[in-house]
Order: C-alpha cells, then sequence, then structure tokens
C-alpha cells in the first residue's frame, strides 16, 4: 500500500532517544543516553501494599470511567503540595490531572495555537515537547541558552521577529537536556518581556523537586499575578514514570478548554494510578522519599563531573547541574558530532546528539546529553573514560 500519511506526520521523526534505546540491549552497554529515573526511586512495597488495598475497597472508582479532571483527592494534594512546597496556585488557577507532563505541554499547543503560530523554545530544549509542536503544525523558534537561562537580547529578538509567538516553552529549572537553572534576574527580565510583547509562558518542571545543591528559585508560575503562567508538572521522577501522571496548573479559562481536549485525547488519566499516587501521598512520606533521590543523584552526579574533569581533554566543557538527572557536554567547535556519536557507539556507549534537541536539526551542533541517574557508578567512571579517549583522539 502507498499510505498517504498527513502533512503533519510524514515529516516527524521518531524520538532519537527511543531509536537509541533499540541499540542499548548489547551486553556491556553503558547508556548514558536514557532520561529515565532510577529503578530504586520507584516506592514498590508502599505500592503493592496500597494496590491492594485500592482492589480490596474501592475497586469500582478504580476500574470505572472517571472524570477529566482528574481523580479529586489527587487534584486536592497536589494543589496542596504546590502552594506549600512552590507558593503555586492563585483564586483564578485551576488544576486539571494528565497523562504525564508530556500531554499537559501538548494539550497546551493544542488548546492555544492555530497551525502556522510561533512556539518559542529553549535551544536545546525536550524532544517530547519540540516533537508534540511539531506534529500541531506549531513553528518551533529557537533561542540560545546561556548558562544562567535563556539568552534575553536573542528572546527580545524573536518577540519581535514573531507577533505571532503563541508562547515561550521553557525548563527553567534543571533543564533537560542541558541540565541549566535560570536565574532569578533572568525569570523576572523573561516574565517583563512576556508582558511587554504579551505572550503567555509554558513553564515544565518535571525536575523542580531534584535539587541536590544549591539554593531554590522561585517558579515563574509563583511570580505571575495576571495568569500569564502555565505551569507543568509530573510525578514520572519522583514516584514512577510508568504510572504516567502530571498536572497542569493554570488559569481556569484555560484548563476548561485544556478538559475538552483532553477529553477527546483520553478521556481521563489512568484512574488505578491516580488513585495509587494520591493515597502514596496521604500514607507515605513523599517529601522524604524525594529527599532519597535527590541524594541518590547527588552522587552520580559528583561521580559524573569527577569523572570529566580527570578523563576529558582540554577544550571540552560540560555544565554543573544543580539538581535533576542530565548535564551537556561541549566538544570542541569543528569536531564531528556524528563521528563522535557513532564511535562511542562502536564501544557500546550511548549518548543522544545534541542534535536531537534543537528547534532545527539540520543546524550545526557539537554538544550532546549525559544522563547519571541510570548508569551505575563503576558505568559512571568507565563510559566517561571512553567518552573522553574519543574526544583525545579527535581533537589530536
Ligand atoms: C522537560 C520534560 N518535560 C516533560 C517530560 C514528560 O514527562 P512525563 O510525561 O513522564 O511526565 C519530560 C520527560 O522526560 C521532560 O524531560
Amino acid at each position: 500500500m502507498n499510505y498517504k500519511i498527513s502533512d503533519k506526520f510524514k515529516n516527524l521523526k521518531p524520538s532519537a532517544i527511543r531509536e537509541i534505546f533499540k541499540s542499548l540491549g548489547a551486553p556491556g552497554a553503558i547508556s548514558f543516553a536514557a532520561g529515565n529515573p532510577n529503578p530504586d526511586s520507584f516506592p514498590v512495597s508502599d505500592m503493592r501494599r496500597i494496590a491492594d488495598e485500592i482492589f480490596s475497597n474501592e475497586s469500582v472508582a478504580a476500574l470505572q470511567y472517571g472524570i477529566t479532571e482528574g481523580y479529586t483527592p489527587l487534584r486536592k494534594l497536589v494543589s496542596e503540595r504546590l502552594k506549600r512546597v512552590y507558593n503555586i496556585g492563585g483564586p483564578e488557577d485551576d488544576l486539571i490531572i494528565v497523562t504525564g507532563g508530556q500531554q499537559g505541554i501538548e494539550l497546551t499547543c493544542k488548546v492555544m495555537c492555530n497551525e502556522g503560530d510561533v512556539v518559542l523554545c529553549e535551544d536545546p530544549s525536550f524532544i517530547g515537547a519540540l516533537n508534540a509542536f511539531r506534529s500541531l503544525g506549531a513553528k518551533l523558534v529557537g533561542v540560545p541558552l546561556e548558562e544562567d537561562g535563556i539568552d534575553l537580547a536573542a528572546l527580545e529578538a524573536a518577540l519581535k521577529a514573531n507577533p505571532r509567538a503563541k508562547f515561550l516553552y521553557t525548563i527553567p529549572t534543571f533543564q533537560n537536556p542541558a541540565g541549566i537553572t535560570t536565574s532569578l534576574e533572568k525569570r523576572r527580565a523573561v516574565l517583563a518581556l512576556a508582558k511587554k510583547y504579551d505572550i503567555l509562558i509554558l513553564e515544565d518542571n518535571p525536575y523542580g523537586d531534584l535539587r541536590f545543591t544549591g539554593e531554590d528559585v522561585p517558579t515563574y508560575k509563583s511570580m505571575d499575578d495576571e495568569g500569564r503562567v502555565l505551569y507543568c508538572g509530573s510525578f514520572s521522577k519522583v514516584l514512577s514514570a510508568g504510572m504516567r501522571i502530571g498536572f497542569l496548573c493554570a488559569d481556569k479559562d484555560i484548563i476548561s478548554k485544556i478538559v475538552v481536549a483532553k477529553q477527546v485525547e483520553d478521556v481521563h488519566t489512568n484512574n488505578f494510578f491516580q488513585m495509587i499516587c494520591a493515597k502514596y501521598i496521604e500514607q507515605c512520606d513523599l517529601e522524604a522519599h524525594i529527599a532519597e533521590i535527590r541524594e541518590m543523584y547527588r552522587k552520580k552526579a559528583g561521580l559524573m563531573i569527577s569523572a570529566l574533569e580527570k578523563y576529558m581533554p582540554e577544550g571540552v566543557s560540560f555544565t554543573r547541574p544543580e539538581g535533576g538527572i542530565f548535564l551537556w557536554c561541549s566538544l570542541p567547535e569543528g569536531l564531528s558530532l556524528d563521528e563522535f556519536v557513532a564511535r562511542a557507539g562502536e564501544k557500546n556507549v550511548f549518548v543522544v546528539p545534541g542534535t536531537a534537541f534543537s528547534p532545527d536539526p539540520e543546524a550545526p551542533n557539537h554538544s550532546f546529553r549525559l544522563n547519571y541517574s541510570m548508569p551505575t557508578d563503576e558505568e559512571i567512571d568507565r563510559g566517561i573514560k571512553i567518552l573522553a579517549d574519543i574526544a583525545r583522539d579527535m581533537i589530536d
């Protein structure tokens, strides 16, 4: 058959990361490619007990259709935690449970953008969001990231050049892929620019709970007093990614439209896991659990940074994240990223090339993403040494 795939989808490539996963089965493979939380962070025994309890006492609620906005006890618990931990949520705000933050991002674009509308995003940015925007016919305009967040001059130039920009998609805290956290000064300046050019901000914060060093920085949403910021969060990195539970907090006028869009997509998020998530928060100590994850990632990030410092040749630079699960490594300009990634793959070490995270995948790129949440301590040291040897060989 000669299938006539839609214009929107015919040029959309599968996620480079999911493709790399296919090569990971080889014995001895070291993957710095995934974005997965470490499985030691899954509270399995608590969840098993809670699952039993749900099927013993509330099986109908778990197995029947639910409401699109989400399981009411979970919505309340998430709203309370957002207020308590992040000072998020005013009288005009509402909150919907979504099927992973991924769906919150996609639904936002679906509800806000007409085909051809511009979405501004950091360059590099989260591939899942970029592909969601692409799949909806939005035009991506990337704004370079600096060490302390988005480049303000470039953002203003992009805003001037794109009067049809609908929103800025940003991951201000422990950014995926760069591991960068936007400073408070920049956050204030970005909010001021958003106001000046009258665009919305979609703040994506799935890693915000995972700070292992430094001081918290207020979220955009907590600084917004006019309903300009939509805030997307997730339990993927603190409880379980397979549970697929995220949330979107925004002005109720937007959430009411998101509810309609979600009804079309999947009616509601899986009840059983919403109930597990709610009961976990009620019965267990989520904050203590998160503190343990932070400690695990603090150690792993520290090991990776030490290995990079020890082995990488001069000319290779890398970010030093204060939380989250990624750092961003840049080869000297002029070195072939494709060759580097291919040679690493031949040695059974997998990284994701920066091109995968670029709003413009054809643009020259000499960076790659390193994940430290998944590899073992031994793999971190051995894998970074292999990468460093390849970089040195290519530089010499
Ligand atoms: C920046 C960012 N946003 C959103 C997501 C989506 O997470 P989920 O759909 O699992 O909540 C991810 C997942 O890796 C991410 O890195």
